[in-house]
């Protein structure tokens, strides 16, 4: 995609910092340490907040900081910018103000230290993101009917879906408010990974890297896959640690590879 002149230079910079953000977190998640919230929260990592809480902070710049850096980009009002505007909208809806109403979530909480590194994050991406379809990306409107395009926004779209599906499945398995215990869970893309919902929320990512056919949107799919990998390799030991009766031929994250 071509790029205005512009701040394209602070740009390229902040591009290539948020690129080493995403490397030194994948030393970090897979070398080092496991994120610890959900399963894998533990002692050690100073004062915790509420998990609801926690989730509507630490994702909440990826609705206000997108909106407000987009808006102020020259191209804000043509239409390819408003759709992708719209898909990432549509994600970062879902995840700060419906998933964490779905938790069961109730008297747990996470450290605050999680909180900060995933608002920082969410801040740098969204700026990245926004100011990349905005501003610096240049997007005529026959965009909108390419192959391409198309093709990113159906991949986008199966993600999404499958995303909320798979949580779905995650939350159902608890019976009530109280219910902090885990289960295996079963059904279509469980019967082949433990981390559908991290696998869909990667090929969600890879549909907006597509569809914005830029270098913002591919390191944000970088980035995820640096984050949930490594995550997923985690989830997976656990499961295997806790349940005797774990299905052996699951893989971690991708269906009969990994
Ligand atoms: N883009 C990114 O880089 C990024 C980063 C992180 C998360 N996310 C997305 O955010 C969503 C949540 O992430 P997460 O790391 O919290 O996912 P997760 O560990 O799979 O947990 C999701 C929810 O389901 C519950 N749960 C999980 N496994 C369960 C089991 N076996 N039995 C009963 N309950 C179970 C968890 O409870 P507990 O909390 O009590 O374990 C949690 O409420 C996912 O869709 C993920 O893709 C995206």
């Amino acid at each position: 995609m071509e790029e205005a002149a512009g701040d394209e230079e602070w740009y390229t910079i902040a591009l290539w910092g948020y690129f080493a953000m995403a490397a030194i977190m994948f030393v970090l998640v897979n070398f080092c340490l496991s994120a610890p919230y959900g399963r894998h929260v533990r002692r050690g990592w100073g004062f915790s907040v509420p998990v609801r809480e926690g989730w509507i902070i630490m994702e909440s710049p990826a609705l206000f900081v997108m909106a407000l850096v987009y808006h102020a980009g020259q191209f804000h009002l043509q239409h390819v910018p408003h759709v992708l505007l719209r898909m990432h909208q549509m994600h970062y809806f879902h995840r700060t103000l419906v998933f964490p109403f779905r938790m069961r979530a109730d008297g747990k909480a996470m450290p605050a230290a999680v909180v900060a590194s995933g608002f920082f994050f969410n801040v740098y991406n969204s700026y990245i993101q926004a100011r990349w379809i905005s501003h610096i990306g240049v997007y005529p409107s026959s965009w909108l009917t390419s192959p391409q395009f198309l093709l990113g926004v159906a991949i986008f779209l199966v993600g999404f879906l499958g995303n909320i599906w798979a949580d779905n499945v995650l939350l159902n398995l608890r019976d009530h408010k109280e219910d902090r215990s885990y289960k295996i869970p079963r059904g279509f893309l469980y019967e082949f990974i433990t981390c559908p919902n991290y696998f869909c929320e990667i090929i969600e990512w890879l549909g907006w890297a597509i569809a914005t056919n830029s270098v913002a949107g591919f390191f944000f799919f970088l980035s995820t896959l640096a984050n949930l990998g490594p995550r997923a390799k985690t989830h997976h030991e656990w499961y295997h640690k806790k349940f005797n009766d774990y299905p052996r031929n699951r893989k971690a994250l991708i269906p009969f590879l990994y």
